[in-house]
């Protein structure tokens, strides 16, 4: 499959009061056409910054210091300005998580989706695009203003809007955690639909594993600011090489039902003011030996996936009783 989004060690620092924060610390990964792939960490490991940085819709203040990114081997940097309208417009569709902010608030529906289009809003294909994302009664929704619609309408509105003119490339940001729990699966599955339905490729950057285990071809771990392990959901989801996503499975919801008990991961994620120079795992994690502290590992392809840990490959020969805690004796 040809790649149709390459990110390159790519990192961008926000001028705060505080200094200098590096949100995005080397991050890359490469996305090939029509996959769906979900970017997952905790809070503040990077995923806001990574999606917008793609589009580069970054506030002022932000500023990208290294790495590259590509979209269809062409640099999101070197645009001019009108050709980054364009290529905001056509090629990419973004979905965040607040969709009614995400409207604007002055004007129906139907116009929003009339402006997009460069159509009358009396178009009747207007209403083909609201059906399309399985809305009910379109008349009515495309008369009303965004305050009148339901989180779970209001979203499909913004669903409807971000595949209006068919992006080659779909970022949805959390997309669900500001709706009711009974309609997020519906959101997710209609997102889903997409791919088949469009061809698009989709990036779903969300802290629920269990959407990414459910929905998604592969998945990459964000840990400060950089992809620490990415490969097939399947066999990183059945066995995490980095200790962080091990970490990250075992403190997600659900990790109950799979035989474990939740374990929260001890200690708070890194803030960079600058580049990390070991790994920034190594303060919390429990295979930790002196070379993380002194040297941040590269990024090597270790049982069919890429992965950032000095012990990787350790782990990947290591018999699953081996692989609980306090193999700090190892070294
Ligand atoms: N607009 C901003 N201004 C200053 N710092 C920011 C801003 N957005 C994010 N950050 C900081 O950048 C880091 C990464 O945040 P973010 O990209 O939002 O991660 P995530 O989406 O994974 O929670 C965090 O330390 C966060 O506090
Ligand atoms: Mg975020």
């Amino acid at each position: 499959m040809k790649s149709l989004l390459r990110i390159e060690k790519i990192a961008v620092e926000y001028a705060t009061e505080g200094g200098r924060l590096r949100a995005l610390d080397g991050a890359t990964l490469t996305v090939a056409a029509g996959e769906t792939v979900g970017i997952v960490g905790e809070s503040g490991s990077g995923k806001s910054t990574l999606a917008l940085t793609i589009g580069r819709v970054l506030p002022a203040y932000a500023r990208r210091v290294a790495g590259d990114i590509l979209f269809d081997e062409q640099s999101v940097f070197a645009h001019s300005d009108s050709e980054l309208r364009a290529f905001r417009r056509d090629e990419l569709g973004f979905i965040f998580q607040n969709p009614v902010s995400a409207l604007d608030p002055t004007m129906r529906v139907k116009y929003q989706l009339a402006h997009i289009l460069d159509l009358k809003s009396s178009d009747p294909a207007i209403m083909s695009h609201l059906e399309r994302v399985g809305l009910k009664d379109v008349e009515r929704v495309a008369n009303r203003f965004p305050h009148e619609l339901s989180g779970g309408m209001a979203q499909r509105v913004v669903i409807a809007l971000a595949i209006a003119r068919g992006p080659r490339l779909l970022i949805a940001d959390e997309p669900t955690s500001s709706l009711d729990s009974t309609i997020r699966d519906q959101i997710l599955e209609l997102l889903f639909s997409l791919p088949a339905q469009t061809g698009a490729t989709l990036l779903l950057f969300t802290h629920d594993l269990r959407s990414v285990a459910k929905y998604c071809d592969r998945v990459a771990v964000m840990y400060g600011g950089d992809v620490i392990e990415n490969g097939l959901a399947e066999a990183v989801f059945s066995r995490p090489l980095h200790p962080y996503a091990d970490a990250l499975l075992k403190a997600a919801p659900g990790a109950e039902a799979i035989g474990g008990k939740i374990e929260a991961i001890p200690g708070r994620p890194p803030i960079l003011r600058e580049r990390s120079e070991r790994c920034p795992f190594a303060p919390r994690c429990t295979w930790v030996v002196d070379l993380c502290r002194k040297q941040r590992p590269a990024s090597e392809i270790i049982a069919g996936r890429l992965v950032s840990c000095h012990r990787a490959e350790e782990r990947a020969t290591a018999a699953p009783a081996q692989l609980v805690k306090g193999a700090n004796n190892a070294s």
